[in-house]
């Protein structure tokens, strides 16, 4: 999809399609002043038909009145009602019917400044639009998605264009997400995704490194050996460097879960429903995502992104439920349950960063518990933190891309919880209680003072049943998180 602006006059822009936004009860499409007195009827009648409620959407035809084939109506509810998601959603929407009519292009007329500040506004445009229209079709014979060309009608200023070219960047780092976490599991192995890495590093010139099954076992990441040994698709440790500030500055660090596959290992997980723990490597692609777009956005900051990656699975060379493992930091884990099997890759993971990168902040993203699905449900991702300055950036980011998180405490009571009797730490809490607390707590002992914040994001990293839905989060991996790291990584 190609997205252009132009400051040209609504009522005299040739196009397929002109579609402008409505306030709920309004008898006005929004940007549109002076309507061709031919088709006035018509957009009553319309209006009528569409009363302004939040997503609904209403076309008719001009019957070549007008320079417009078309014109579609969008309702955006109420003014004070509207969020930071509504014009992402309701374009969303849009782009979805402009799909549908597999028309080749359309046109937006940005709404007026009294109703959203314009440089948000157009940037919630480009990324809703983009976002709807991709689909997972790799495996189809017959592809359906078709993507028309977008044409946003503003007034034109630099601070727009430059921020509709960012918002192109940051969905199509979305898009890659979703793309490669939709992948199914004899398509993704750990190898394939350090191809993808060594792909988005060769064309964007960041460094990556990747470790192998021998390496790792010799620099003593036990946590990723252990896990990765009962499956032939080997374990890989993807590491990929941005150097876009100044090398004495130190950089973000960026830790993704990428288990292409959960069975559980030995402590087997219940058949039903197992299929979707393909989307147990969420986390790993999130930071792939993020780290191709920095890249491209040409990011003047040093950021890191650690990408543990195995295969869980349950063989004759599998490690097994009362094994005692050394992870990376030296620390001993005792194994009370192979399908925990998360937290030993990250801990490595996160204390290789601290310790090779002496990072200002780390953050990890990991489909970590089925527990926080019960806590939160599928649109709430939890938070986890030791640093309130970073916390407190990471919800207003948060706010401002709506994806949206909630805080869990851990205190010394949880960290006592995944005390074990025969080695440091073991691999479980107590019973059910504090699933997703209990697993934080055994990632904060992988680190030592760095300020952190750790995602559990089970719940919404892939629409499950009580996924709310959203044009930009079709069937399958959404991508979380990604819109919500770049913006913070734009604003520190
Ligand atoms: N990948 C799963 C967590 C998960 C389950 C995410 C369902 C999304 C949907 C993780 O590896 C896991 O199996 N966790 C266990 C931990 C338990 C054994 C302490 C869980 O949540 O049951
Ligand atoms: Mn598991
Ligand atoms: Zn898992």
């Amino acid at each position: 999809m190609k997205i252009k602006i132009e400051n040209s006059n609504p009522v005299r822009k040739k196009t397929e399609m002109l579609c402008g936004f409505v306030l709920e009860s309004s008898d006005k499409i929004l940007g549109l002043n002076k309507i061709n007195s031919k088709i006035k009827d018509s957009v009553k009648l319309s209006l009528k038909d569409n009363n302004g409620e939040l997503g609904k959407i209403t076309v008719f035809p001009t019957n070549n009145k007008v320079s417009a084939k078309r014109i579609l109506l969008a309702g955006i509810g109420k003014k004070e009602k509207i969020t930071n998601d509504t014009f992402r959603f309701v374009a969303g929407k849009i782009a979805q019917k402009a799909s549908e009519l597999k028309i080749k292009e359309f046109s937006i007329i940005s709404p007026p400044s009294f109703v959203s500040e314009p440089v948000l506004v157009n940037s919630q445009i480009t990324e809703g639009c983009k976002m709807s229209l991709y689909k997972f079709e790799k495996f189809k014979a017959k592809k359906e998605g078709s993507t028309p060309d977008l044409s946003i009608l503003v007034s034109k200023s630099n601070k727009i264009s430059k921020a509709i070219k960012s918002s192109e960047i940051i969905s199509d780092g979305v898009i890659f997400t979703k793309s490669i976490a939709n992948l199914p599991p004899n398509e993704c192995t750990p190898t394939t995704l350090s191809d993808f890495a060594k792909d988005i590093a060769k064309k964007n010139r960041m460094k990556c490194t990747v470790i192998s099954k021998t390496e790792l076992k010799k620099k003593g990441f036990g946590g990723i050996t252990a896990v990765g040994q009962g499956s032939k698709n080997e374990p890989k440790l993807i590491i990929l460097e941005h150097n876009g500030g100044p090398k004495s500055e130190k950089p973000i660090v960026l830790v993704g879960k990428a288990v292409t596959f959960d069975t559980g290992g030995i402590s087997l997980k219940p058949g039903e429903k197992m299929d979707e723990m393909k989307f147990d490597k969420c986390g790993g692609c999130t930071v792939l995502g993020i780290m191709k777009s920095i890249s491209e956005l040409k990011l003047k900051k040093n950021v890191i992104g650690i990408v543990p990656s195995v295969e869980n699975m349950p063989g004759g060379e599998s490690y097994r439920p009362g094994d005692i493992i050394k992870l990376y930091n030296g620390k001993t884990a005792e194994i009370l349950n192979t399908d925990a099997e998360g937290r030993l890759i990250l801990a490595d993971a996160l204390a290789y960063g601290e310790k090779h990168y002496s990072p200002k902040a780390i953050i990890d993203f990991a489909t970590l518990t089925g527990a926080c699905i019960i806590a939160l449900g599928t649109n709430v991702a939890a938070i986890v933190s030791n640093d309130d300055q970073l916390k407190q950036k990471i919800i207003q980011s948060s706010n401002f891309t709506t994806e949206e998180v909630w805080e869990l405490p851990l205190n010394d009571d949880y960290m006592d919880m995944i005390k074990s009797d025969v080695a440091d730490m073991k691999n479980i809490g107590i019973g059910r209680a504090a699933g997703t607390i209990t697993a934080a707590a055994f990632l904060r002992n992988a680190i030592e003072n760095t300020p952190w914040v750790h995602f559990d994001i089970a719940g919404v990293a892939w629409t499950q049943i009580a996924t709310k839905s959203k044009p930009y989060n079709p069937k399958g991996a959404t991508g979380f998180g990604v819109r919500l790291i770049l913006d913070y990584l734009q604003k520190i």
